[in-house]
């Protein structure tokens, strides 16, 4: 917590890829701030890629927008159907630019659809927005770092103080974490149950807050302390480098979903796809190493309709590679890996 400089100012942390826009409390309701700028415009319905997160939907939701998914393929790639008028999401996944970015950027110039760009997962890589100046782009930098709330759009709107169930929920948030890195720490044998479901606990009430309110923009001071004082660029190094690691260690072992680094990437996780990847999923958790799911489709998206989207969700896990992690870790990981498979 000492690197973490303290009265810093908003403007301070304002700037975001060369643009001015606005921070709010999530992801959510960064989105929320886009989709309510588009409304004031006339928009009434956003296109959805098939794979995506369910918490997206909470803001299209709560501000009334009609809604449709559009196919997804098993590489990522996004196929939107062109509505003129509507909004399309694009969300570059995992840290890769979506490789069909050109071809959308160039529809919604023609064929005048809104083109919103989720740039979550690719916040620490070189997206070049350059090219996208009149799109609308929003992320959060909390799947990145330690960071309690936090997410940002390019709309400039009135900002909000925080509530003060928001800075409640800050501090939850900032506590769970500690609590769950001094346990994560201890890499014991056998658990503590009672600290983890403490800190299980805390987040998923953070959780449950955002999604309550998916509309709320004040962020307290201390979020943008901690988003302002993370040194980012060696997390984006310790990534990168933990990414290489585990590839160089599971070549040819496991399925990658993405299979090359790219320079400008900066990837959230070592994505695989494999079949029983509950059961190896659960065979690594039991010795510490949790594997995320991105993710579990929600209900709106039928699987019937959209067979890619669904084996993704289905097949696909994410091997942690942050910050926390060294060499050794990797090591340690791809060698429980290749015993589990
Ligand atoms: C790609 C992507 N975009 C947006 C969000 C929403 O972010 P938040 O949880 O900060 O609302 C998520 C959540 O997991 C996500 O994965």
């Amino acid at each position: 917590m000492e690197s973490i400089p303290s009265g810093l100012s908003e403007q301070d942390v304002f700037q975001t890829y060369g643009m001015s826009g606005t921070w709010t409390t999530s992801g959510r309701a960064a989105l929320a701030v886009i989709l309510q700028h588009l409304i004031n415009h006339g928009v009434n319905h956003v296109h959805l890629p098939a794979y995506l997160c369910g918490s997206i939907l909470l803001p299209i939701k709560e501000l009334g927008l009609t809604y449709s998914f559009y196919r997804v393929d098993h590489e990522l790639a996004a196929y939107p159907e062109s509505m003129e008028g509507s909004a399309v999401l694009l969300i570059h996944y995992f840290g890769w630019l979506n490789k069909s970015t050109t071809r959308i950027r160039e529809e919604a110039a023609h064929e005048s659809f809104h083109l919103i760009e989720d740039t979550t997962h690719a916040f620490l890589s070189d997206w070049q927005i350059s090219s996208a100046n009149s799109n609308l782009v929003f992320m959060t930098p909390r799947k990145f770092g330690p960071v309690p709330l936090g997410g940002w759009c390019s709309v400039d709107t009135e900002v909000e103080v925080a509530s003060k169930e928001t800075e409640a929920m800050v501090w939850q948030s900032v506590a769970a974490r500690l609590v769950r890195g001094l346990y994560l720490d201890k890499q014991l044998a056998s658990s503590d149950v009672e600290t983890e479901t403490f800190y299980l606990q805390a987040l998923r009430a953070v959780e449950l807050f955002l999604d309550h309110h998916p509309t709320y923009i004040g962020l307290p001071q201390i979020a943008f302390d901690i988003i302002a004082g993370l040194n980012w660029d060696d997390i984006a190094k310790r990534r990168r480098a933990n990414w290489r690691c585990l590839h160089d260690l599971l070549d040819g072992q496991v399925d990658a979903l993405l299979k090359s680094l790219p320079e400008d990437v900066v990837p959230l996780g070592y994505v695989i796809s494999v079949q029983g990847r509950d059961r190896l999923r659960a065979r690594l958790a039991s010795q510490r190493i949790f594997c995320p799911v991105h993710w579990t489709l929600p209900n709106e998206v039928d699987p019937q309709v959209f067979p890619e989207a669904a084996l993704l969700s289905n097949t696909c896990m994410t091997i942690p590679i942050d910050q926390r992690y060294d060499t050794d870790d990797m090591v340690r990981i791809a060698e429980v890996i290749k015993t589990e498979l």
